[in-house]
């Protein structure tokens, strides 16, 4: 880097500690990160195309889309990982992400058997078994009811699962890329079962798909009746073909396998159901051979999603800003530690945005690069005290057998150059 900005660092430093106390004023004359001479510059002296020639006009894009130059923010899948993309995952691009809400088109999708595409004129929610009258609703049936507002992640049981044995994967948009966070629309659970009348004995809810794997999963009714949706938007448009389209359920917290899409039936029993995806897949094997079953809620968790193997360090030594996000599916976050030093020093990170419960929190850490190594990590503390496990915690506690509910704490490696990988020390 050059410019008066990349020397000096102890000065930098100074100020930097400064500026954080509330003494900006006093340094006004060293930029933090600007650089002196733009006048040479021909991007501030020239005269460019944008300022030259008139732009589209307002019904060119009825239906905005992100910058030409954003093209590369996308969702990704890895092809070796399923056997076809029908029955697969793709992944967030969490280090390309700001804030906490996940734009609607960048939302990773999980589908066992494709999009359903379904006219909202021809979606039924139907409810059955343990209630005093079953009942059918229409879409529009559905927005009669009184509406609720609510922001929570949804993380796939399965996110980190590759990364159980060792680092594999090199970026945080496919070790973590399966979670998203967005602001439902919808009808509280609690709402729609009471219309129906739950019966005494009805303890468990199945909730079925309508897309061709019918998936169906099995909730306790005490969940469906605490903070359970059925929501029909999501960011404040209709939710996406990919996340549900008319209709999905929303079990805040919990993994993303219950939050079934395209949701056409709910049945009250007195029991859970048999499913074949809970018991073979979405159930973790311990090294006993034994199974942990009925494992919901998605745990405390962090990731540092700048810098990252996808998002290195290309300014150079200097004023640097780590950013990341954490999560508990038991509440809110109380607190993120972060080290650059792999585990030797800790410094509490500034939590910046709304701490809304089970919904991403991001953090921040600003330190100043000297061009060393570095170990990256983040460590989080939710209100109930729970805090994220190292990896070999989990592995102590689970054994090597298991994929899913890996929350375990995320390494990455930086070189001087900046370079970043995916590491695991201990
Ligand atoms: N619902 C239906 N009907 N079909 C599905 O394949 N996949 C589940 C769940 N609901 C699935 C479903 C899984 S495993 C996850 S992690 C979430 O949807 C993913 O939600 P998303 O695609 O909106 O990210
Ligand atoms: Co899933």
């Amino acid at each position: 880097m050059d410019g008066p900005a990349s020397t000096k660092s102890a000065s930098r430093r100074s100020f930097l500690k400064g500026a954080l106390t509330g003494g900006a004023a006093i340094a006004a004359s060293t930029a933090l990160v600007g650089r002196a001479g733009a006048q040479s510059d021909p991007l501030v002296t020239d005269i460019q195309d944008w300022n030259r020639y008139l732009g589209e006009g307002v019904d060119a894009r009825p239906y905005g889309t992100p910058s030409q130059f954003e093209e590369h923010v996308v969702r990704r899948n890895v092809a070796w990982l399923t056997s076809d993309p029908i029955s697969s995952v793709n992944f967030t691009p969490l280090h390309e992400l700001e804030g906490i809400i996940t734009p609607n088109g960048l939302c990773f999708e999980r589908h066992h058997a494709g999009i359903a595409e379904i006219a909202p004129a021809d979606h039924r929610l139907m409810i059955n078994g343990l209630v005093d009258q079953p009942l059918i609703f229409t879409m529009d049936d559905l927005k009669r009811f009184p509406r609720e507002n609510k922001v929570y992640f949804l993380e796939c049981a399965a996110n980190s699962g590759m990364e159980w044995r060792g680092a594999q994967l090199n970026g945080c948009q496919y070790t973590h890329g399966m979670v998203h966070c967005v602001m439902y629309t919808g009808v509280s659970l609690r709402t729609i079962l009471e219309e129906a009348g739950v019966k005494a004995n009805g303890s468990w809810l199945l909730a079925e798909g309508a897309d061709a794997s019918a998936m169906t999963r099995s909730i306790p009714m005490e969940k469906a009746l605490d903070d359970c949706m059925v929501a029909f938007a999501m960011n404040g448009e209709a939710l996406r073909p990919e996340q549900g389209y008319p209709l999905r359920l929303v079990v805040p917290g919990w993994e993303g396998n219950m939050w079934v899409k395209w949701l056409r039936r709910l049945e009250v029993g007195d029991q859970p159901w048999h499913h074949r995806e809970e018991t073979s897949k979405y159930t973790d094997l311990l090294s006993n051979g034994k199974a942990r079953r009925f494992t919901w809620v998605m745990e405390v968790k962090s990731v540092i999603t700048n810098p990252s193997p996808q998002a290195p360090i290309k300014h150079g030594r200097g004023h640097t800003v780590l950013s990341g996000l954490a999560w508990s599916g038991n509440g809110t976050i109380k607190r993120v530690d972060v080290t650059t030093d792999g585990g030797r020093n800790w410094h509490q990170a500034r939590i910046d945005g709304p701490s809304l419960p089970m919904a991403l929190h991001r953090f921040y850490y600003e330190f100043d690069w000297d061009g060393s190594e570095l170990f990256l990590q983040s460590r989080a503390i939710d209100d109930k005290g729970f805090v994220q496990p190292t990896k070999d915690e989990l592995r102590t506690a689970r054994g090597p057998n298991s994929i899913y509910h890996n929350n375990g704490i995320q390494t990455w490696h930086v070189d001087s150059d900046g370079v970043i990988e995916n590491v695991e020390i201990s």
